[in-house]
């Protein structure tokens, strides 16, 4: 049985101090959460959402990292620098950092080998435009870059990571791939982890799905074979909501 991994990817918001509001204000609404949840803040809030965590089951994750240890990389942070802090996830490929930040298959690759040599889990984005799912692309492109992000890793390390499957066209808009469509690409993500790796691995790997979830829709997409949790962007910054989807 896979457990269920809600996670909330914070993107740029909250300050220092509105992060740990936020975080006080939810632990005591998520105390008996059936999930395991990961909070993503910014980088400058890590260390006071994880001091505030300590003494529950909620994880933290960072949104980003370099693959490099350290180095003239101005504005950068390594994962080593994320290990320091003692958290348990990392974000890796956000369709923002694509589109945004000049992320390619090839720096999603090397980041997770990184992150999984640390010990970091990474949770890999992957997703297509709604131009090439209206052009029937969706499947060749979703799973194009589920095998570049696993290039070369090994069984074990596959059966370490998470993906998460975020149409682009989904995010922040309002609009959900109906759970039908999610837990469909999400089972074409399955098959690709199983061409890649054991079929045991294949049947256990968590595979989340985001884009526009919200406290009415997460149950029916919970409800789907494949689709193994979530990951939340806009819903996670408001505590009724978020503690709604992780209660689901
Ligand atoms: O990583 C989460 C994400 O991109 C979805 O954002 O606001 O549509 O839930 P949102």
């Amino acid at each position: 049985m896979r457990k269920p991994i809600i996670a909330g990817n914070w993107k740029m918001n909250n300050t220092i101090e509105q992060s740990k509001r936020l975080v006080k204000e939810l632990i005591p609404l998520i105390k008996d959460a059936k999930v395991d949840v990961v909070l993503c803040p910014s980088y400058l809030s890590l260390q006071e959402v994880k001091n505030l965590v300590k003494d529950t089951s909620v994880k933290v994750g960072a949104q980003n990292m370099h693959f490099e240890k350290s180095g003239a990389y101005t504005g950068e942070v390594s994962g080593e620098m994320l290990k320091e802090l003692e958290i348990e996830y990392v974000i890796i490929g956000h369709s923002e950092r694509r589109q945004y930040f000049n992320e390619t298959d090839e720096t999603v690759n090397r980041k997770v080998k990184k992150a999984l040599e640390l010990n970091l889990i990474p949770i890999i984005c992957v997703g297509e435009t709604l131009e090439e799912r209206e052009q029937g692309k969706a499947r060749s492109i979703v799973t194009s870059q589920v095998e570049a992000a696993l290039k070369d890793l090994s069984n074990k390390e596959i059966a370490q990571l998470v993906i998460a499957y975020e149409p682009i066209w989904a995010i922040g808009t309002g609009k959900t791939a109906s759970s039908q469509d999610a837990n469909e690409v999400c089972s074409w993500i399955r098959d690709k982890v199983n061409q890649l790796a054991d079929v045991h691995v294949a049947q256990n790997i968590r595979i989340q799905y985001g884009g526009s979830v919200k406290p009415n829709n997460i149950k029916e997409l919970m409800e789907q074979p494949h689709i193994d949790g979530a990951l939340v962007g806009g819903a996670s910054l408001k505590v009724d909501q978020f503690s709604a989807i992780v209660n689901y």
